[in-house]
């Protein structure tokens, strides 16, 4: 029985054929019931001569997600999906998967053993495996290959790439699409098939496509790219070579030894960990009097935030209204927001005509008034206090009674802010990142009185943009940038100390992150990143204060990327090159500031710029800004592009051990100051009872 109280597999007969329908909310995971349930069916099958072939369908609007994750981390019990797989595959009757919705992993692998497979048109095929740090395990190495080649089969095992009904049927893993329900029509297939035995076609008999050395290295050489540092996403070049090899059954059976070793591997346990982290973390608590998702959104200002904003909510399917301060500003964005889309179509991600429709649901304006139908302002102006109240006012003269005030207020006090409308209890932060069509992470601020219901309207808003929110509490930077500015104070105090804006960014990327925080500056605008200092100085400390590189390049006209010259120099193409002049200006800097400067080792670099991220992180714990210490991970995997396969700072720093964290931390409190790497309570804590942070 499942949680609704009801079979997990249930059958009944249309005509010869018998009709089996998984029904396990809410995803229709193959947990053991469904697995067990499934095998009764095939003895039904086998068993009664009435019976011509069987249809596999299931409730819902997923057909199967594949595996139950909770299930990893205990022993796995019989029946194995595996024997599910390998009875299907023997079954003399044929069997036909009706695919209604999504049929991911085990899900899919279970599709691929039947003898045929129907879809409807918005079903979706995927092996997502890999996104966990795992491969299939139960025949989809060893299957799609020989159904649908070997390109797809390295972009689907390898990247976890999913593909629609269309692309599934033209690369020969479906047989048919259905115009109406799948089910009709796979009973029709099976139906088929048992009349005439010769229509069965088993994946197993048909040729593995040849993989010679030099196709493996190139898919491997493509995967390191696409997914660096992960170790399933090679393993997977690995295992396909194998198979190209080795016979069916033996090959299978080395498929599922390697899935089962991956299980237990740091990478799978991080990344499991993370797809537990952000929908814990999207989860907030939602009543009865719940306003609807906002369909008609405002955003209030036309820069690089705003375009990327009323992007996001174009692509979500809302009217947006977006407002500038000039016609030339609004010109501008405009203009931007064509070219991006353009350039999307150009691309081949999305088709001409969607691009239209979504620029048709977007309308300029240079008058607050134009909010006065929308459900949702989100304000997104320049980090100026004074003129955001301002602004906020007015929209709030503006809205409907109900509608919600939102800011994208990076830093600034949300009090301040919240004060400044006369419907506290309908305002809040929302906090995108740059750009925002493309981050995945969003920080949802509760100021004092902000409701429940506001914060649950902004989670189902940031869920239906595709996005994974994190609900955080007022304080200066939130979650993401605060601890930010941590590791931005680290990466200027080895500067002085006699580090190199390369060696840092080095020794982030080689960790995994995507940016070192120069290169980051330097696409910033070394201008812009001068006036958040500006800003932000009185709650700085002297040494941060003192640290004034940023200004002094600025100082020396180079503003980033944008002037052709930062931290870098930058050439005509945009490559990065080290600069003598930046060598100069620190030099000058650290001999004005008295530094004794020395050789840093890498390994110093990289704790001091990591341990100051982690510390920062049980401090947002220990108040209480952030829930949970998972958030912190989800924040900086999503946000900033810590590496997903090491869990995020905290997941990481609980892999190191709390007590060998908490003496690292001890000895950079000796070295560079107590003010700065004082450990947390919650870190001191956990390293007394030698337990995890995560
Ligand atoms: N096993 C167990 N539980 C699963 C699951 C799986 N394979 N896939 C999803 N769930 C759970 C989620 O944890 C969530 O549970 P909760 O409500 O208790 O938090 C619930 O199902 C809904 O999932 P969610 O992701 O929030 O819903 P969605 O509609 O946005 O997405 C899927 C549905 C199936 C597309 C998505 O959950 C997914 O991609 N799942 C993973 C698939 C996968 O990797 N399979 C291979 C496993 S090796």
């Amino acid at each position: 029985m499942n949680r609704r109280g009801t079979p997990a597999v249930s059958t009944r007969r249309t005509g010869s054929v018998l009709v089996v329908t998984i029904d396990n909310p809410p995803v229709n995971a193959l947990s053991r019931d469904v697995r067990e349930g499934l095998m009764h069916a095939l003895d039904d099958l086998a068993g009664d001569a009435t019976l011509s072939g069987m249809v596999i369908a299931a409730a819902g609007r997923v057909f199967s997600a594949g595996a139950d994750i909770r299930e990893f981390d205990a022993p796995m019990q019989p029946p194995f999906l595996g024997d599910v797989v390998a009875r299907l595959d023997a079954s003399t009757k044929p069997v036909v998967a009706s695919i209604q919705g999504k049929a991911l992993g085990g899900g899919l692998e279970l599709a691929l053993a039947c003898q045929g497979r129907v879809a409807s048109k918005h079903a979706r095929l995927g092996l997502p495996e890999v996104k966990l740090g795992l491969l299939p395990g139960s025949g989809g190495i060893v299957r799609l290959p020989r159904l649908g080649g070997l390109e797809l089969a390295l972009s689907m095992i390898g990247e976890g790439r999913e593909i629609g009904a269309a692309e599934a049927e033209k690369g020969g893993i479906v047989d048919r699409i259905a115009a109406g329900d799948p089910a009709e029509d796979a009973v029709k297939l099976a139906t088929e098939m048992a009349a005439s035995k010769t229509a069965i076609r088993r994946a197993r008999d048909l040729p593995f496509p040849p993989f010679p050395e030099a196709d493996q290295d190139a898919a491997r050489k493509t995967l390191a790219k696409k997914l660096p540092g992960r170790d399933a996403a090679q393993k997977a070049v690995d295992l396909l070579a194998m198979a190209s090899r080795t016979p069916f059954d033996d090959a299978a059976r080395l498929e599922h030894q390697a899935c089962r070793e991956l299980v237990g591997s740091p990478q799978s346990r991080a990344l499991r960990y993370l797809f537990a982290a952000e929908r814990a973390a999207a989860k907030v608590a939602d009543g009865d009097d719940m306003p609807p998702t906002p369909s008609k959104a405002g955003v209030a200002g036309t820069g690089v935030m705003g375009r990327g904003i009323a992007m996001a909510l174009l692509d979500a399917g809302l009217d947006v209204v977006l407002t500038g301060r000039s016609a030339a500003s609004i010109e501008t964005a405009r203009h931007t927001i064509e070219k991006a889309y353009a350039s999307s179509v150009e691309r081949g991600r999305i088709d001409r005509t969607v691009a239209d429709e979504r620029l048709s649901r977007l309308t300029f304006s240079d008058q607050i008034d134009a909010f006065s139908q929308c459900d949702i302002v989100i304000e997104t102006i320049s980090e100026d206090l004074g003129a955001k109240c301002e602004l906020i006012a007015a929209i709030d003269r503006t809205v409907g009674e109900e509608a919600i005030i939102a800011t994208n207020t990076s830093f600034l006090d949300i009090e301040t802010l919240a004060r400044a409308s006369t419907r506290p209890q309908n305002f809040a932060g929302l906090h995108f990142f740059n750009p925002a069509n493309i981050m995945k992470l969003v920080e949802i601020v509760r100021a004092g009185r902000t409701a429940p219901q506001t914060v649950a309207a902004l989670a189902a808003l940031s869920a239906k943009l595709g996005k994974v929110s994190v609900t955080v509490g007022p304080s200066e930077g939130f979650v993401a940038n605060r601890m930010l500015s941590k590791r931005t104070r680290e990466a200027l105090f080895l500067l002085q100390e006699g580090a190199t804006p390369a060696q840092i960014d080095r020794v982030l990327t080689e960790f995994g992150f995507p940016v070192g925080p120069f290169t980051l500056a330097d696409m910033a605008g070394l201008d812009v990143i001068a006036a958040t200092r500006a800003a932000r100085l009185s709650s700085m400390s002297e040494r941060e204060r003192g640290a004034d590189i940023a200004e002094r390049l600025v100082a020396a006209g180079r503003l980033g990327r944008k002037s052709g010259a930062g931290y870098y120099a930058y050439d005509e193409n945009g490559k990065r090159r080290d600069a003598p002049e930046v060598a100069d200006i620190l030099d000058a800097h650290r001999r004005e500031r008295g530094m004794n400067v020395r050789d840093i080792a890498d390994e110093e670099v990289r704790e001091r710029l990591l341990f100051a991220l982690v510390n920062e992180g049980a401090r947002l714990v220990d108040e209480g800004v952030a829930a949970r210490m998972s958030d912190i991970d989800v924040v900086w995997t999503r946000g900033f592009g810590f590496p997903a396969h090491l869990g995020g700072p905290m997941f990481w720093a609980s892999e190191i051990g709390t007590p060998e964290l908490l003496q690292r931390l001890d000895h950079y409190a000796a070295m560079v100051g107590a003010d700065f790497f004082a450990p947390s309570p919650l870190i001191a804590e956990a390293a007394s009872r030698q337990a995890r942070l995560v």
